[in-house]
């Protein structure tokens, strides 16, 4: 908790070192109120001349201490908040010591807790220090061996990273296990657990012939939803291997799901965390989306082990190194999967409406920050989005073998070691013979950059010629940016929809296809010859960069790439960019009192997209999906909350009124909806899609097929693609059919957060009292991460017309939130936070409204660094 105010942390003071840990023997006795850690570190002094060993604690109580054997002078150790400091070592000593602490009262998730009555650890990014004196930094590699002693009748399972080294009975009901790493790892990949689970076990035959065991340890009552998460372990184990060559390092892989955690998982070696979210599934209780999700997250840790474990990052600034690298080898997993268009689709879709806000806000910072106050509160959609973009862009500029080999050369140059984004760059860079200093700006400058694009076609000269300028606006601490290095992939589409080849002047032949056309300066122009006709241009194709593209399409062109374009992605972003276009129209008209209409032209080039037997389902459903409230906001120059969800639902009305006969007519043509692959999923999106818009026609016959399919559903997406499609139609149907999914679900807490979701989001009146009532469930409690973003975070983040009620109510109930939150987990209350920094894109009143809480909160006594960092930088 913060006394004056907290200090900033910056990159440029970083400084290696000046011991190293060679060894740590760990001893827990393990007890919910009282644990007691024994710690033996092997000491070596890093530089030739004297220097202090100041370890990193925070909430210990040390109860005593020797080097060497020995008790140390007074005058030798210094214990200060937050450090304890030991002067007059000698080079090379044994340090040990044993600490106190409570698991039982550590209810911010962070060090050694309990959660469902077992232990667990979360030690990234400085947890480790919540649990004994260490240099807790990751750069500090060090040898563990973990010894875990408890109650054997309570605590059956104990479980630390490595290998399995000896374990055995205790006088007194007690038992032990000893766990060794043969992995040299900084402090934050340490894990224990101990407790009462199960596991469902299997075996992987690697591609160099080892056995591994693998592990998924749950509660009892869950081992039968572990099928799904054993699955997809399998699958990304092959995958990295036929993909980027990483073999898995060790005789065993656990993962332990914990309901109680922050985060969606951790990567510790060997022993996974994950919050039960993302393993616990059966089709009838866990989404689709769920089930993608769950693979992707599975994939994720996994990958960590080389990019993350063997290759780990310096320091803090570097987070992106592993973080930005593994979302990127991980969307690469899940695009493999299944459609690589559906996959990079989602994947804009929340680059755009939560990064991009990020990277426009107060909080706005470079994928390498700078400088912080809690490094809790980068773990961003710039560190991890942002940075896998980056990622991407390099392996579109070096082609995907020369990004392989990039990679080859990074893994065999750093194994074992903590580097940097530049060391990760200079790799490409040595493994390609490519110059990518411009490029590393993408690191350094925070901000979205635009590119205003503008073509011209000349008859004459059968020629047509692209000027592109880029631009990034100013952001907090840099108001001056430079170019930056982007690819812009392009092609040019005739009449007919066919490609182009491109000659550009000066070239002596045309090559067929599309182009990466390399943007280094404020301005380019680029003449193509040889072109027979005026071009209909297909910009950054597969969105090559996260940038902002500005072309001055017409709606006949948008509609002609909705239709013709031969890039999938490039497709649906036409249509986006169409429907973006026609409700910025209605919301002009909503805001000037006048009724909204819907653009006939639009309405024909989406029932032929729906029309349209040749594409994928799946591909469909995401072509109809209108562009969220958000990204819409986004758009704006003052947000109009109200205004945009009024456009939206008419939108939304006007289309499942118009073409409610060919909806219903796909969704009784997709009957067979049985499997769990990728075309059953796919099938379902879209059978659900049209339901959705069936009931958002607010047609009584709607809503009796929502009930009759919400009744009938054998598997949760059918469900809830029922009871989401019935939320627009408040009544006796939509009560029955809530009131039945809590009956029938209210002892699974992971499927009751559905059911918090879809109400806390609702924008039917009265919603300040649904949020209260929410919170007085048996099934909610503020203890708990997830169900405080099924319901505050839900509402806070995905229901704007509320939580930003004209007269502050929403932002009143979220700040009571934060602060009651704070004093427990100050990085949730932190995530709530963010609703308010962006107050001023708001009208004057709610601007007022939404600064008044920020400087609440800011006022608060007893603040936790991690809401002070985002409130005050918000008002800042
Ligand atoms: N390193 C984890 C991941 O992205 C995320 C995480 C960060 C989990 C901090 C817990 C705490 O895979
Ligand atoms: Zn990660």
């Amino acid at each position: 908790m913060k006394e004056s105010t907290p200090a900033a942390i910056h990159l440029t003071d970083y400084a290696p070192p000046q011991w190293r840990i060679e060894h740590v023997d760990l001893c827990f006795q393990l007890d919910p109120v009282d644990t007691r850690v024994r710690s033996r570190l092997q000491l070596r002094r890093a530089v030739s001349q004297e220097a202090p060993l100041v370890l990193q604690g925070e909430e210990l109580k040390l109860i005593n201490l020797t080097v060497d054997g020995e008790p140390v002078a007074p005058g030798n150790l210094q214990q200060d908040e937050g450090s304890l400091t030991l002067h007059e070592l000698p080079a090379q000593c044994t340090l040990e010591m044993e600490t106190a602490i409570s698991p039982e009262a550590n209810t911010a998730l962070s060090g050694l807790y309990v959660s469902g009555g077992n232990f667990c650890t979360q030690c990234e990014a400085e947890g480790f220090r919540r649990i004994t004196w260490f240099l807790d930094r990751p750069d500090v590699m060090t040898l563990f061996t973990v010894r875990l002693e408890a109650d054997k009748d309570r605590f059956p399972v104990l479980l630390s990273n490595g290998n399995l080294a000896d374990a055995g009975d205790l006088p007194e009901g007690r038992h032990y296990a000893v766990w060794h790493d043969p992995f040299p790892k900084p402090s934050y990949l340490f894990a224990l657990v101990a407790g009462d689970l199960v596991c469902q076990q299997d075996r992987f035959t690697t591609c160099s012939g080892r056995e591994v065991d693998l592990r998924i340890y749950v509660q009892r009552h869950n081992l039968d939803k572990c099928d799904h998460a054993m699955r997809s372990l399998k699958k990304s184990m092959r995958w990295d291997e036929d993909t980027y060559g990483r073999e898995y390092d060790l005789d065993i892989y656990m993962i332990v799901a914990v309901d109680d955690f922050n985060m969606g998982a951790m990567e510790n070696k060997g022993l996974n965390v994950f919050n039960s979210k993302y393993v616990l599934a059966r089709p009838d209780t866990a989404t689709d989306d769920d089930f993608v999700a769950i693979e992707s997250v599975i994939a994720h840790e996994y990958f960590h082990n080389w990019s993350g474990n063997r290759v780990t990052c310096r320091d803090w600034f570097q987070l992106s190194l592993k973080e930005g690298l593994t979302v990127f080898r991980d969307q690469e997993f899940t695009a493999d999967q299944s459609l690589r268009a559906v996959k990079r689709i989602g994947d804009v879709q929340r680059l755009r409406s939560l990064q991009f806000p990020e990277d426009a806000g107060p909080m706005a910072h470079p994928v390498r920050p700078q400088s912080y106050i809690e490094i809790n509160n980068f773990y961003t959609m710039t560190v991890y989005e942002k940075g896998a973009e980056v990622v991407r862009m390099i392996q579109t500029l070096v082609g995907r073998e020369g990004f392989r080999r990039g990679l080859d050369l990074y893994f065999e140059r750093h194994d074992g070691q903590a580097v940097t984004t530049d060391d990760f760059v200079k790799a490409m860079e040595d493994a390609n013979a490519r110059d990518l200093r411009r490029f590393r700006r993408w690191y350094d400058q925070a901000g979205t950059p635009v590119l205003d694009v503008a073509g011209e076609y000349d008859e004459t000269n059968q020629s047509y010629r692209l000027t592109v300028r880029q631009s990034c606006p100013p952001s907090q601490g840099q108001s001056e940016k430079l170019p930056f290095h982007i690819p812009l992939t392009l092609a040019l589409l005739d009449s007919q929809g066919r490609e182009i080849p491109l000659r550009l002047e000066g070239e002596s032949q045309a090559t067929p296809g599309e182009r990466v056309i390399e943007l280094t300066a404020p301005d380019h122009v680029l003449v193509f010859r040889d072109v027979p006709e005026a071009p209909v241009p297909s910009l950054l194709r597969g969105f090559s960069a996260p940038v902002k593209l500005k072309f001055p399409y017409t709606s006949e062109e948008l509609a002609f790439l909705m239709g013709h374009d031969t890039d999938d992605f490039n497709r649906w972003e036409a249509g986006q960019q169409f429907a973006v276009q026609m409700l910025q129209g209605q919301i002009a008209h909503i805001q000037a009192g006048r009724e909204p209409t819907l653009d006939p032209l639009f309405q024909e080039a989406f029932a032929r997209v729906l029309d349209n037997d040749t594409l994928d389902p799946a591909l469909v459903a995401e072509a109809l999906t209108l562009p969220g409230e958000t990204y819409l906001a986004e758009q704006m120059e003052v947000v109009d909350v109200d205004a945009i969800h009024q456009a939206r639902q008419f939108t939304r009305r006007a289309l499942g009124q118009a073409l409610a006969a060919r909806f219903r007519a796909v969704y009784d043509a997709l009957q067979d909806t049985q499997g769990m692959d990728a075309a059953a999923m796919g099938r379902r999106r879209l059978r659900n899609l049209c339901l959705a818009y069936l009931c958002a026609a607010e047609d009584a016959n709607a809503q009796a097929l929502a009930e009759a399919q919400y009744q009938s559903a054998d598997n949760m997406t059918d469900a809830m693609g029922a009871l989401r499609a019935l939320m627009d139609c408040p009544g006796e149907i939509q009560e029955r059919s809530l009131a039945h999914f809590e009956a029938r679900w209210r002892e699974e807490p992971l499927v009751l957060d559905k059911w918090f979701g879809l109400q806390a989001t609702a924008s039917a009146p009265g919603a300040l009292d649904r949020i209260r009532r929410l919170m007085q469930h048996p099934g909610f409690s503020i203890r708990n991460p997830n169900r405080v973003r099924a319901v505050l975070g839900a509402f806070a983040m995905a229901n704007p017309v509320h939580f930003h009620a004209a007269d502050g109510s929403g932002y009143e109930l979220i700040t009571d939130q934060v602060l009651e939150l704070d004093a427990l987990n100050p990085q949730i209350a932190a995530r709530l936070v963010t609703s308010l920094s962006r107050w001023k894109r708001f009208d004057e009143q709610r601007q007022g409204l939404m600064r008044a809480c920020l400087e609440r909160i800011v006022a608060h006594p007893g603040l936790s660094r991690d809401v002070y960092e985002i409130a005050s930088r918000s008002l800042g």
